[in-house]
């Protein structure tokens, strides 16, 4: 299964969720293989505290032709602790791109994986994020319940099929408001709390979990295929 975390603005605690829910993913799928950590965004090696590959990623890959397949994705994970493995993202330079095609195989490679798989799509604009966002077997949009947010994610070019809502003291808006706007349901609710920055910044996120966020975004592990839509 292929889960997708992306988001309709910067900052909004996408890689939180993503590495979060991997490493629920990991635990609980126990020795029967673990999960996958895609970063299509660049910080998830920070927050698990993983040190960037000294070769390539998956920034490198994408920008390979059609003879460089999955197995080479494969070689290029690393471990992450707890059952979980990640693919950095690890830029290629600023004139690598993707090459055609390069993102649909990817989505391929990673739907096809036996493993939980969880992708870090970030503000998923364009190119590959975006490609993983509208491909996955399940999209969810991380939103701060934010007027600004909420336009952007109206307009975004994919229709998710969960939103993760990461509730702050002082909003006017709540998971009532969300939904009737996007028509799409809260799957999940996070507090911004001071142990999950704790966790981040100590690049410990999925070695010791806190037990809140845990918490939130074990409804989420149970997903499959709601399905989405490209609008
Ligand atoms: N639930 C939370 N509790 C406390 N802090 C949080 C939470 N979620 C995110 N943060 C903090 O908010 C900041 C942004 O989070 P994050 O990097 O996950 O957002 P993002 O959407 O991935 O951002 P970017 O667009 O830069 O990729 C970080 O400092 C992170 O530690
Ligand atoms: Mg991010």
């Amino acid at each position: 299964m292929l889960i997708a975390c992306w988001s309709p603005k910067g900052g909004s605690g996408t890689t939180v969720i993503a590495c979060g829910l991997a490493a629920v993913l990991a635990r609980s799928a126990g020795s029967s293989g673990g999960a996958l950590l895609a970063d299509l965004a660049g910080d998830a090696a920070s927050v698990l505290g993983v040190a960037e590959p000294t070769g390539p990623g998956l920034a490198q890959w994408l920008a390979s032709g059609p003879d460089i397949g999955s197995a080479a994705l494969t070689r290029l994970e690393m471990e992450a602790g707890a059952g979980l493995r990640l693919l950095a993202w690890k830029p290629a330079g600023p004139d690598v791109r993707p090459a055609a095609g390069r993102a649909e195989a990817l989505v391929e490679a990673l739907s096809g994986d036996p493993r939980a798989v969880v992708a870090d799509c970030g503000a998923a604009a364009s190119g590959a994020g975006l490609a993983l966002a509208a491909g996955a077997e399940v999209s969810l949009l991380v939103l701060r319940p934010c007027y600004l947010a909420l336009r952007r994610a109206l307009a975004a070019p994919v229709r998710p099929s969960g939103v993760v809502l990461i509730t702050e003291s002082g909003r006017a808006l709540g998971r009532r408001d969300v939904e009737d706007v996007l028509g799409v349901p809260v799957r999940a609710e996070v507090a911004i709390e001071e142990a999950v920055a704790r966790a981040v910044d100590a690049g410990l996120l999925a070695r010791r979990i806190p037990r809140s966020l845990e918490r939130a975004l074990r409804p989420l592990a149970g997903l499959r295929g709601a399905g989405q839509d490209a609008a």
